[in-house]
């Protein structure tokens, strides 16, 4: 097994606690709500599995300029919140790919049930090598994903490859931002074997070797801020079953805690990039 297929291994079995579309059902049954029929407003409180929610979503996405009936590609969508969400704030179409089968079937039940399945598509895939042809996304977003991929030249390699020639890629990632590595476990690792942190020069290097031309670099920590402070405060009282904890089963005030000391130490912190794909001459 190559090195690669090892991490990869590792990232699904980080990521997927098993039953985890029977556990989302079991909680929406313990609140009144039908897990058949469920709008945009009830999922949203568990399905965007990034540092601010659907909060950080929509001010992602009022960075960008996303038309109508374009094509939009989600890299590592989890259970597809933010393909969800995007495609109804832009009239878009949203496919998502993500490496975690048990994500994949939670992002097609959740379309299914929240009427969304004629605007999203989802599908099992590596992102660093998808089954896409070139140049057929208006644009690629990826909200806290590259954290998991060690090839980070071949994940921009191949975002810049499936990429129209106008278009966007949009990344909202975590990144290194002093010499300590975070408090392990984190929400996206158990440890540093499957963690692999960039800095933001480092993170402008990479793309730029990719062939993009970086639009905007934004330090997303007053997001992480209030949602720290959201999240402690929601612990002060019952906290709702359908909290973004579903998704981390029951280490997630261990995981949260860990990322929230990890941010306010100062070694990691969340940075939103958007860049454009470099037109060759
Ligand atoms: C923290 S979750 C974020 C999910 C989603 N982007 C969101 O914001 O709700 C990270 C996701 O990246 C996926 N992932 C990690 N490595 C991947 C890879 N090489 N290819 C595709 N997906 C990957 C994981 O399976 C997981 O669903």
């Amino acid at each position: 097994m190559s090195d690669i297929n090892a991490i990869e291994n590792d990232v699904v079995d980080h990521y997927y606690g098993s039953n985890l579309l029977e556990r989302i059902r079991h909680a929406c049954v313990s609140v009144g709500i039908d897990p058949d029929q469920l709008t945009l407003e009830q999922t949203s409180t568990f399905d965007e599995f990034h540092i601010g929610g659907a909060a950080a979503t929509e001010y992602v996405l009022s960075k960008l300029d996303i038309q109508p009936n374009s094509q939009v590609l989600d890299v590592g969508c989890g259970i597809g919140g933010p393909a969800r969400h995007i495609a109804k704030m832009t009239s878009s179409h949203v496919t998502g790919i993500d490496l975690t089968p048990g994500y994949i079937d939670a992002a097609i039940s959740l379309s299914r049930a929240t009427g969304t399945e004629n605007t999203t598509s989802f599908v099992v895939g590596n992102a660093i090598k998808t089954h896409y042809e070139n140049c057929v996304f208006d644009t690629v977003v990826s909200f806290h994903v590259a954290m998991n991929i060690k090839d980070r030249a071949g994940l921009y390699q191949e975002m810049n490859r499936v990429l129209t020639e106008t278009g966007t890629l949009c990344l909202y990632d975590v990144l290194q931002s002093n010499e300590n590595e975070p408090v392990y476990p984190v929400p996206w690792a158990a440890s540093s074997k499957t963690s692999f942190l960039l800095t933001i020069d480092q993170t402008r290097n990479a793309l730029e070797q990719a062939g993009f031309e970086i639009e905007l670099v934004e330090d997303m920590s007053d997001t992480a801020t209030a949602f720290f402070a959201k999240i402690a405060h929601a612990s002060q009282s019952a906290p709702s079953p359908l909290g973004i904890k579903l998704l981390m089963t029951d280490d997630a005030p261990r995981l949260l805690g860990n990322l929230r000391e990890s941010f306010e130490s100062g070694s990691v912190k969340p940075v939103l990039m958007i860049a454009k794909k470099r037109i060759s001459s």
